[in-house]
């Protein structure tokens, strides 16, 4: 496949974005969501795919004989507003979906979220991840996948990121847009990515009972068995590697999965215009993030 050409940030409605989450909008605002669907959402690089894996898991299982249970996430659960060229639409995809429920992706804004979801009080899975850590692996994201912008060196990927110039705008918008929503919307369950590195079983408990779930200790644990990084990382279903415009030669997708990578790559004076920075942009919301565990 020819790799499209990579995209350029705009303006749109607000928010940055790049062509490839906005060419299809029309169709994407007017996806007919169903009662059962269920939504994950999430500011990239949160945990999309592996909260993904796991509501794969406990809605469809692994079976061999589950002809299901070798394609590869990614299509199983489409990403919604996603439109690349010579590519079928994530709209599209989720049209097709046969599954009941459907599982579908997304990291629009709250505010962009096709109407349908709320009229048919369509169940939402919203993953956040800390601010730090969320920048560090998008930064990396960046460098590997060929429908991202050029993310430039370290420091100036920092500063747009700060700058709330990043492809579906800004972090701080995101997590705290979403927390609102979810005080006057009940079927949104929000959970964090440091949760559940720090207790998966626990979280994995909450999840099961946010959608009504309740499969056997045995098939939790066997859950938890496959959703662990490593495992996900050898898993071909799990990891992009067959994604034609991502290069994991310059980073694998599945890259560190911890808490505190941001350390690995903040500098103290960084780190400090940050946390100013942060006190600022997040001092009118109740939501609190670890950037260590
Ligand atoms: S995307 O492209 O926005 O859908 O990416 P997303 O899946 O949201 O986030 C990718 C990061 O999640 C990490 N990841 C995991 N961490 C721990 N355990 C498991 N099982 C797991 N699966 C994915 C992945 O490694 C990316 O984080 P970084 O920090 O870059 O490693």
């Amino acid at each position: 496949m020819e790799l499209p050409p990579r995209p350029t940030l705009f303006d749109f409605h607000g928010v940055s974005m790049t062509r490839y989450f906005t060419d299809n909008w029309d169709n994407i605002q007017h996806f007919e969501a169903r009662p059962d669907d269920i939504l994950i959402a999430t500011y990239p690089k949160a945990g999309t795919t592996w909260v993904s894996y796991i509501l794969d898991l406990l809605y469809f299982g692994d079976t061999v004989s589950n002809s299901r249970s070798s394609v590869p996430l990614h299509e199983k659960i489409p990403f919604l507003e996603i439109c690349v060229p010579h590519r079928p639409t994530g709209k599209d995809l989720a049209d097709q979906l046969p599954t009941s429920p459907r599982l579908i992706k997304t990291h629009l804004p709250v505010q962009f979220v096709p109407k349908s979801f709320w009229e048919q009080r369509s169940r939402i899975v919203y993953v956040a991840r800390n601010a730090k850590d969320s920048a560090v692996s998008y930064f990396h994201f960046g460098r590997m996948n060929h429908i991202q912008p050029e993310p430039g060196e370290w420091s100036c990927f920092l500063q747009n990121f700060m700058q709330e110039k990043m492809v579906f705008g800004s972090w701080y918008q995101h997590v705290t847009a979403w927390w609102e929503k979810k005080q006057t919307y009940s079927n949104i369950h929000y959970m964090f990515y440091e949760d559940l590195i720090e207790d998966s079983r626990k979280e994995i408990n909450r999840l099961c009972s946010f959608l009504g779930l309740s499969p056997t200790a045995q098939q939790r644990e066997h859950v938890r068995s496959k959703v662990t990084f490593e495992t996900m990382k050898e898993n071909k279903i799990t990891n992009y590697s067959t994604v034609p415009t991502m290069n994991h030669s310059v980073c694998p997708f599945m890259r560190k999965g911890t808490v505190g990578d941001w350390k690995n790559h903040f500098t103290v004076s960084q780190n400090e215009q940050f946390d100013e920075d942060y006190k600022n942009k997040m001092k009118n919301t109740a939501l609190f993030f670890r950037t260590e565990i």
